[in-house]
């Protein structure tokens, strides 16, 4: 659907949404090019040190045993750990505001998280290289905590045609099974894949072929007696993206969960050149016939009847916000005209920092909140931002909640409050660390009286 094309066209590199770091390269990798593919090979290797040096902290310095707690441990209702997966990407510090260290995220924020992105091909290594120079310190990896499941997340926004390529034919199926195998075998922290195709399309017969890779995986897992390895699959909200690209019944055999992206309902693209709110929960008073589907409510009803077992739907909510230039700085409204991307953040992608750090230099930002859709936004002459506070991202999860689904899914730890510059945390408490105000208000909300699933 050519709602989502916009994210797609963004800039390599790019450090928000699903877009980052993916580097497409149209002869490389999964194109069966021999000689390059040990090549790819020795980047995922590089990748995947990352996680290696997670496994040593976990088995060396927690001295745990290295058997980790199974779903059926994890879902007995005395311990009601709902799911809490969170996106992390590696990022260069030294290039990007919004790199953070795992060493940095608290052991009891989420209970999975993803670390990518590896792609498909990957044909250069550049940001492995950074993430190796941060694991080399031990400090690295206190964050790491046996509980914690971390999955591998490849793909992106820009990863429809090396997936669809891949997919499509059996022998590099294979070959992608053969590097996944090594990939899990040489670093056994890992404990499964989340698989990010952005997205299968109506053709080619797409949505079949991504049955079949996960119908292989699994089949691969049995043979290699990995039974407790995740597979999870992030997937799009929009029912005309939604219904041609997944089979919901595969899935639920297949793959444990989706991380649903309930979000991006609304940026600025010259189709849609007016204000509109990044992750409503429900239609607002404005939106007309197809934009009324757009939104948590609708997509996450859509794919439950469309036939997701609950327990496999993780509701995705962001904790980035889309920033918007005014035609009128006197229209501020939901639906105002809208003539570019803001100034605010990158390409219209704004980090919660980001957002509080451009609204502080405005000089009479107009702050609002829409009840209706548990959603704040922002303006200051003709910057107009959607974004979330902690009133709203903990407004939405009470909602989901009522839908006893299996988890609750949060893009990215990146684009939280990371430099505290909306002043969620007193500033005398003075140390630099990052803190997720946003990430802490959904798992909050996970944790308070109702648990997400009771059986
Ligand atoms: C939520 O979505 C369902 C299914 O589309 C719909 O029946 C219901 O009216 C929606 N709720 C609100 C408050 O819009
Ligand atoms: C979220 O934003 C709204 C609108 O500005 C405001 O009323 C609310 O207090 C904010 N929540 C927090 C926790 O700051």
């Amino acid at each position: 659907m050519a709602h989502y094309s916009r994210i797609e066209d963004t800039v390599p590199g790019k450090p928000m949404a699903m877009t980052a770091n993916w580097i497409s390269d149209q002869r490389s990798g999964y194109k069966a090019s021999q000689n390059r593919f040990p090549r790819t090979l020795i980047c995922f290797s590089a990748l995947l040190s990352l996680v290696m040096f997670i496994a040593i902290a976990v088995v060396v310095c927690m001295q745990l045993k290295q058997g980790s707690v199974s779903w059926e441990e994890a879902e007995e209702p005395s311990a009601t750990p709902h799911r809490l997966v969170c996106y992390y990407s590696t990022l260069d510090a030294d290039v990007d505001a919004d790199a953070l260290s795992l060493l940095d995220v608290p052991g009891d924020l989420c209970t999975h998280i993803n670390i990518g992105i590896a792609s498909l091909d990957m044909p250069r290594c550049g940001w492995v290289h950074d993430c190796g120079r941060c694991c080399r310190t031990r400090r690295c990896f206190r964050a790491a905590h046996p509980q914690v499941k971390l999955l591998l997340w490849i793909g992106g926004a820009d990863s429809g045609t090396q997936f669809a390529r891949m997919v499509a034919i059996h022998a590099m199926r294979k070959k992608f099974l053969r590097s996944l195998k090594a990939l899990l075998r040489l670093y056994p922290a890992l404990d499964g894949i989340d698989l990010d195709w952005e997205f299968p399309s109506a053709y080619d017969k797409d949505r079949q072929h991504l049955s079949q890779l996960l119908y292989e995986i699994r089949q691969e897992w049995r043979r290699e007696r990995r039974p407790n390895a995740l597979l999870s699959l992030a997937v799009a909200a929009p029912e005309g993206i939604a219904f041609y690209a997944y089979d919901t019944r595969e899935i639920n055999l297949y793959a444990d969960y989706v991380n649903l992206m309930a979000y991006d309902f609304h940026f600025y693209r010259k189709d849609t050149p007016f204000t509109g709110l990044n992750a409503p929960l429900y239609a607002h008073a404005t939106d007309m016939s197809i934009m009324a589907t757009f939104n948590i409510n609708y997509t996450v009803h859509w794919w439950l009847q469309n036939g997701l077992e609950p327990h496999r739907l993780v509701v995705g909510l962001p904790t980035y916000g889309h920033s918007f230039t005014l035609v009128s700085p006197l229209n501020h409204r939901i639906g105002a005209p809208a003539s570019g991307y803001g100034q605010c953040g990158q390409y219209g992608y704004t980090t919660l920092s980001q957002t509080c750090e451009c609204a502080a230099r405005y000089l009479k930002p107009i702050y609002s909140y829409d009840t209706e859709t548990c959603s704040p936004y922002l303006s200051g002459l003709q910057e107009w931002i959607s974004y979330e506070n902690q009133t709203s991202i903990a407004c939405k999860p009470s909602f989901i909640k009522s839908l006893n689904p299996g988890g609750v899914m949060v893009f990215s730890l990146n684009t939280d409050d990371l430099r505290n510059s909306c002043r969620f945390r007193a500033t005398s408490e003075g140390d630099h660390k990052p803190i997720f105000p946003l990430t802490q208000a959904v798992k909050g909300i996970l944790d308070g009286e109702g648990t997400l699933r009771e059986r």
